[in-house]
């Protein structure tokens, strides 16, 4: 007996069909938009049965039906036509159907059946010969589900089923797809067969094409952007195509090219009057004052008429002009000095590298009869480059005249045409003054004495007051003087040494003062005298080589004490033990009265511990809404938590991806039975898991800021002290209750820690602090273990010796990432470079800014023997006092290294390396042309750049930009070294 298709014509009017498709779906088939005919072949001929309806648009619903429930042995076919398989490796078919239920069919037991089977067969193209159900291939048995719609008929029940089925890989061209019916009462409503894709899209300046995933669903398919038009690379922009045609994991980004600017996703050229000199994420800026661009796109803005750039100007700065000449020059003068001074000009030409050279000419009674007098007179410091507005001028002749000529300059003023100008001053030194005394001679010499004489000058207008008899080593080459007076024309120079020769020069001085000196006369000392002598000559020489040789020790002990604190990193301090250590302290038995944590592993059968500590959730109360990342196991989403009787809350879904085993399901859900028995403000806390349908889900609390570590790069810079402080509070109070819990956590890292929007930092990643096979950190040991070397305290990385003292290591760990802003422990050193240091004694150094206090904490955690680190109680404690006190957070580790100990990071640079042996050496090659082009090209010149320099000429990521500036530090530590090296010789 059938069951006629007019039971099934009444059932679809009133029901709706949905028709959409998603973006990252292209369909192959959809019988719901098929308008004409569609085709389909049924065997035997009185199986299946074609019926077309018309929905409420007046489109045709293509329905399949049978109902031969009363017949034993059936075996009705229905087959689609071919459909071509286009880019597709894995294809999708999703069925809408209704099933009767046998039960409500009377008097068909045996014979009604409740599934049908679906099948396919892959061709190249279509063929016209007979179909053998043989050569189709089983995709699987279709049932009835129960979680859908459900169509009220009277006193029946049905229910609009919708099954999805996945086929792949697939090779041929096309392929069939056909339908068993054994004796079910089914009508099957819809038939949607599709393929998914990674649609085109443009993230980061990049397009991305369409991508079809790999069939493999745990494999992503890496693609490669190509920078939009007016962009380049800045690091390889990246997608990953997932299995459901998700684009997931960004990486890398394109950025606009020096001239252009991004604009809602593009790159515009920068708009007269605005200019971009470097690539990066920079809006255009104005040109600096005196300076345009007439058109669009400029990299650079010239500089007006009478303004220039010097060479090491960056293009960011205003152009400048020489300056205006020196004010009011006016001199001070005595017997022996005159000093010339004057006001800094009035205009400095915008520029703050001013300096001054003063030249001198010697003029006679004519016009025209004056001589460049520099080389007879001493300037000091120097005539020329001078910073202050004054000089010092000695050894000047009396009965002479003078002219100084002042010139400012600036570092643009050999770049003008313009002719110079200067300040001019006349003075005469005509005073009356004495002449020149006539010929020194040598009336006799001692090993330390020389007696001269001379012949008193012809005529003096005033009486003579005494004589100057200036000397000095000849080797020496007047480095230093010594002189003596005299008032009478002879003298006896004494202290001086054997066999030297010295220079002596005589002049006389009166009430008008000094004459010039006599020319220069060369005399020796004669040879070695007494052994008294000798004896105190020794002994002076041995008191100054031993005077000399302490000197020398404290300089050089002064310098390893420099040099030595600047090493990037630098021995800890290690205090002496605390003794009040208990079992529990260790971490071995957790503090009594508190509820202890219990092992999922230690249950024979897992699943018991789901059970007992995790909470089942309806799917129906959980509602998908993004994919926010994915994980080990499948992605992690967010979403909304239905509770009845409470407020909807935000949630994170982690899935299980379909094909798992059942190892893998175990493992997955082992982190909820962990999470699930904590309970804590500072744990993340599980609310409830899905294991009794698919996909196989934890839900947890959402947290708005995602993992402590990206988020602290994005900010960097943003937090006070104190606030970052809050932070390690948090996680510290986190950590004491799962040590007072008995739990060990194994991987505390700041990618670990999840923040909400209050800054709340909360310690998650439980599942796994037994394998750590997700975290891309762990690395394997040379005993096999896989370990998050650089945070990971010495014993458990030696022979595994985990335990709340080798969590309170990587606490400390996490504190020296939170102060750097995540900066990565140890930069770029290798896992096995970090063991050795360790080892050796080496602690990682205290970050910018960071205060003495917490950097006592982080070495205090990083205590080699463990017993010796500080518990989470009393890191707790000790967080809270430095809250309560804002003032002991005060102090920071660079005010107690004071130049020239300041830099932070300290490599040893050979000096006078070029600029670009030097990015390469700190690893940051990459930004050489950007130093190039903005004149950065000397260490000298780089030694003075500022953090906004290093941002202008386009170093965007903050680590960059921390780790340049930190070397810039050590430059110019460096630098001041050598510089005081050349002051003392
Ligand atoms: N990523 C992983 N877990 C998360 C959570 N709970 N909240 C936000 N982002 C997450």
């Amino acid at each position: 007996m059938t069951f006629g298709n007019r039971f099934f014509v009444s059932l679809f009017l009133g029901i709706t069909i949905s028709r959409f498709s998603r973006c990252n779906q292209v369909v192959l088939l959809d019988t719901t938009s098929v308008l004409g005919e569609l085709g389909w072949k049924t065997y035997p001929i009185n199986g299946w049965d074609a019926i077309t309806e018309m929905d409420e648009h007046n489109r045709p619903i293509h329905t399949f039906q049978v109902c031969n429930v009363m017949e034993p042995n059936q075996n009705n076919w229905l087959r689609s036509n071919w459909i071509s398989r286009q880019a597709a490796q894995k294809i999708y078919v999703e069925l809408r159907f209704t099933l009767r239920d046998c039960n409500s069919i009377p008097w068909v037991s045996g014979t009604c059946k409740e599934t049908f089977n679906l099948f396919y067969h892959e061709m190249d193209e279509a063929h016209s010969v007979k179909f053998k159900p043989s050569q189709y291939t089983k995709i699987d048995t279709i049932a009835a589900d129960e979680s859908f719609t459900q169509m009220d008929l009277g006193d029946r029940i049905l229910k609009l089923n919708t099954e999805v089925r996945e086929v792949g890989p697939m090779t041929k061209k096309g392929f069939y797809l056909a339908f068993q019916d054994i004796g079910a009462c089914i009508a099957l409503v819809s038939v949607r067969v599709y393929y998914k894709k990674c649609p085109f899209t443009l993230m980061n300046l990049a397009s991305f094409p369409d991508t079809v995933p790999r069939v493999d669903s745990s494999s992503l398919v890496e693609v490669r952007g190509a920078c939009i038009d007016h962009a380049e690379e800045r690091d390889t922009p990246k997608l990953f195509c997932g299995a459901d045609g998700d684009w997931l994991v960004p990486l890398g980004r394109c950025v606009c090219s020096i001239g252009y600017e991004e604009i809602d996703g593009s790159c515009v050229a920068c708009r007269p009057g605005f200019y971009k000199a470097y690539a990066g994420i920079i809006k255009c800026s104005k040109c600096p004052p005196h300076s345009f661009s007439y058109g669009e796109g400029a990299s650079i803005c010239r500089c007006e008429k009478g303004f220039f750039r010097a060479e090491k100007d960056p293009s960011t700065m205003a152009c400048t002009r020489p300056p205006s000449p020196p004010r009011n020059p006016m001199f001070n003068m005595n017997d022996t000095c005159l000093m010339l001074e004057w006001s800094p000009p009035s205009d400095t030409g915008g520029r703050r590298d001013l300096t001054y050279n003063v030249q001198c000419k010697r003029c006679g009674p004519g016009p025209n009869q004056c001589q460049l007098c520099e080389d007879e007179l001493r300037f000091l410091p120097r005539p020329l480059g001078l910073t202050n507005a004054t000089v010092t001028v000695t050894d000047f002749s009396s009965h002479a005249n003078y002219t100084f000529e002042i010139e400012s300059l600036n570092g643009v003023s050999d770049m003008s045409t313009f002719p110079r100008q200067v300040a001019i001053i006349t003075v005469s030194t005509d005073q009356g003054g004495p002449s020149l005394v006539g010929a020194v001679k040598k009336d006799w010499a001692s090993p330390n004495s020389i007696a001269l004489s001379w012949q008193q000058p012809q005529e003096t207008t005033l009486p003579i007051t005494d004589y100057e008899v200036k000397y000095y080593e000849k080797e020496q080459e007047q480095l230093s003087y010594s002189s003596t007076h005299t008032r009478a024309p002879s003298v006896i120079v004494s202290g001086l040494k054997p066999a030297t020769w010295y220079i002596f020069s005589v002049r006389t001085r009166t009430a008008g003062g000094f004459s010039s000196y006599s020319p220069k006369y060369e005399y020796q000392t004669t040879g070695d005298s007494s052994d008294m002598a000798s004896d105190q000559g020794q002994v002076l020489v041995i008191v100054t080589a031993a005077v000399g040789g302490f000197t020398l020790l404290i300089i050089l002990t002064l310098f390893l004490l420099i040099t030595g604190r600047c090493q990037w990193y630098f021995k800890a301090k290690m205090t002496s033990e605390d003794k009040r250590r208990t079992d529990y302290q260790n971490g071995l038995v957790p503090f009594p009265g508190i509820k202890t944590y219990v092992d999922p592993d230690t249950y024979e059968d897992p699943t018991q511990a789901v059970h007992e500590f995790t909470k089942e959730i309806d799917p129906s109360r959980i509602r998908i809404e993004r994919v926010i990342g994915a994980g080990e196991f499948g992605e992690v989403c967010s979403g909304r938590l239905r509770t009845p009787g409470k407020k909807e809350i935000a949630v994170a879904i982690k899935t299980l991806k379909g094909g798992y085993v059942e190892r893998q399901r175990r493992d997955f859900l082992r982190e909820a039975s962990i999470m699930g028995q904590f309970d804590h403000p500072n744990i993340i806390r599980l609310e409830g898991v899905v294991t009794k349908s698919r996909p196989v889900m934890i839900v947890v609390e959402y947290m708005e800021n995602g993992s402590l570590d990206s988020f602290l790069r994005q900010h960097d810079g943003h937090f006070t002290v104190i606030q970052l402080v809050g932070m390690l509070r948090g996680i510290g109070s986190g950590m004491k209750y799962l040590s007072d819990m008995g739990y060990v956590h194994r991987d505390l890292a700041a990618r670990n820690i999840l923040v909400n929007s209050n800054l709340v930092c909360k310690v998650s990643d439980f599942g796994l602090s037994r394998v750590l096979e997700d975290d891309p950190e762990a690395a394997y040991t040379t005993t096999g273990g896989k370990i998050p070397i650089r945070w990971t305290a010495p014993e458990a990385i030696a022979y595994r010796k985990f335990s709340s003292a080798s969590d309170a290591w990587s606490y400390g760990i996490v504190m020296w990432e939170v102060m750097s802003y995540g900066e990565r422990p140890y930069w770029e050193m290798s896992n096995q470079d970090v063991i050795l240091s360790i080892e050796e004694g080496y602690r990682l150094p205290a970050p910018m800014g960071c205060p003495v206090a917490l950097h006592q904490l982080m070495l205090h955690c990083w205590q080699k023997e463990r017993n010796h680190r500080p518990k989470f109680v009393d890191i707790v404690s000790f967080l809270d006092k430095l809250i309560r006190n804002p003032s002991s957070l005060l102090p920071l580790v660079e005010d107690l290294q004071s130049l020239p100990e300041s830099p932070a990071e300290d490599m040893d640079y050979p000096m006078f390396i070029s600029v670009g042996d030097w990015l390469d050496s700190i690893k940051m090659s990459q930004y050489k042309s950007n130093f190039m082009a903005a004149g950065f090209n000397t260490l000298d010149s780089v030694a003075r750049m500022s953090i906004e320099d290093v941002r202008r000429i386009g170093v965007e990521l903050i680590g960059h930009q921390r780790r340049i500036i930190s070397s810039i530090q050590t430059l110019q530590f460096q630098l001041l070294h050598e510089q005081e090296k050349g002051f003392h010789v």
